[in-house]
């Protein structure tokens, strides 16, 4: 029987996302991945999905790597299966990370190491003050793989970085967000309402926009200025192309209408 790892619904232009496998504290092995990767697959060009919220079901976000299934009875098959493990792992959140809608990790729980990976996928995240996170690699003796370290140095000062990954100590939802792992932390009861508000407004934007920019965001990040500023005329240019009458219509609702004002909020689609 194949074990139903990942779970969905779609309401109001939101699709929730969960991982769930709660009685593992939803650590990914390789049918979640192989799973997960056909959900996003689902989702990702559906008329009714404008915001995807990634969460998990039970007290786990996820528990990282299944150490059994993704570790221990995959590298007893031999280097074809690792690589296949791990290309499937990190193909779902290479998927997430250019993902055709905005996307939103809900850290309802537990965080560990592979789960850093959908973690930073995810273009905002959103932790209850009660979720745990932790780099425990250090703990069962690997280095912190699967994009960890890189998620970790891109978003934290090389100080947090170090201390978090050689010493796999949990940090809570508030430490989190001070060190900005995450966007917010707040109580757990209050997590869902926040994160429905935020997806609400993104909602609201201009859906071309609202990718490209998130493209862009990570993109430039790599780039001198002078070709981020190519990039994003370009950028700009096909987004253009794009069949996008929305932008003319912002305009013309700023400028002729006065119905809104785009330094006060979104004009309406
Ligand atoms: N891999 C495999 N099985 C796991 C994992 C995991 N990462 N996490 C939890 N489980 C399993 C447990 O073995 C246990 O299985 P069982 O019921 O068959 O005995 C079940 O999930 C429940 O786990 P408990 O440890 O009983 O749950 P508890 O709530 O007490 O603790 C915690 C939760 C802290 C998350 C603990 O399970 C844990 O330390 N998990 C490992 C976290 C980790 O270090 N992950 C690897 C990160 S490194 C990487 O991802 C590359």
């Amino acid at each position: 029987m194949t074990e139903e790892t990942v779970a969905c619904d779609v309401e109001n232009g939101i699709a929730w996302v969960r991982f769930n496998r709660p009685d593992k504290r939803n650590c990914m092995n390789p049918a979640l991945n192989r799973r997960m990767m056909e959900v996003l697959d689902e989702l990702e060009f559906r008329d009714d999905v404008g915001v995807l919220v990634l969460s998990g079901e039970g007290s786990a976000w996820s528990a990282g790597m299944d150490l059994k299934e993704y570790f221990r009875e995959t590298e007893a098959k031999g280097l074809g299966a690792i690589r296949k493990a791990q290309s499937e792992a990190y193909g779902w959140w290479r998927r997430l990370r250019w993902y055709g809608k905005p996307t939103i990790a809900m850290v309802n729980g537990w965080c560990f190491g592979g789960g850093y990976g959908p973690l930073f996928a995810c273009d905002l995240a959103f932790a209850a003050d009660e979720a745990q996170f932790a780099l425990s690699e250090i703990n069962w003796g690997i280095l912190p793989g699967g994009g960890a370290t890189k998620v970790v140095v891109d978003l934290l000062s090389m100080r947090d970085a170090m201390y978090h990954a050689l010493t796999g100590e949990l940090i809570d939802g508030r430490k989190a967000a001070a060190w900005k792992l995450v966007n917010e932390s707040l109580p757990l009861a209050d997590l869902k309402a926040r994160v429905t508000e935020v997806a609400t407004l993104l909602l609201k934007k201009n859906p071309i926009a609202l990718k490209a920019t998130k493209d862009a965001i990570r993109r430039v990040a790599e780039m001198t200025y002078d070709n981020a500023e190519d990039y994003l005329v370009r950028a700009q240019e096909a987004a253009n192309s794009h069949d996008n009458e929305g932008r003319k219509e912002g305009i013309r609702q700023f400028i002729d209408e006065k119905s809104y004002k785009p330094g006060l909020g979104t004009y309406d689609k």
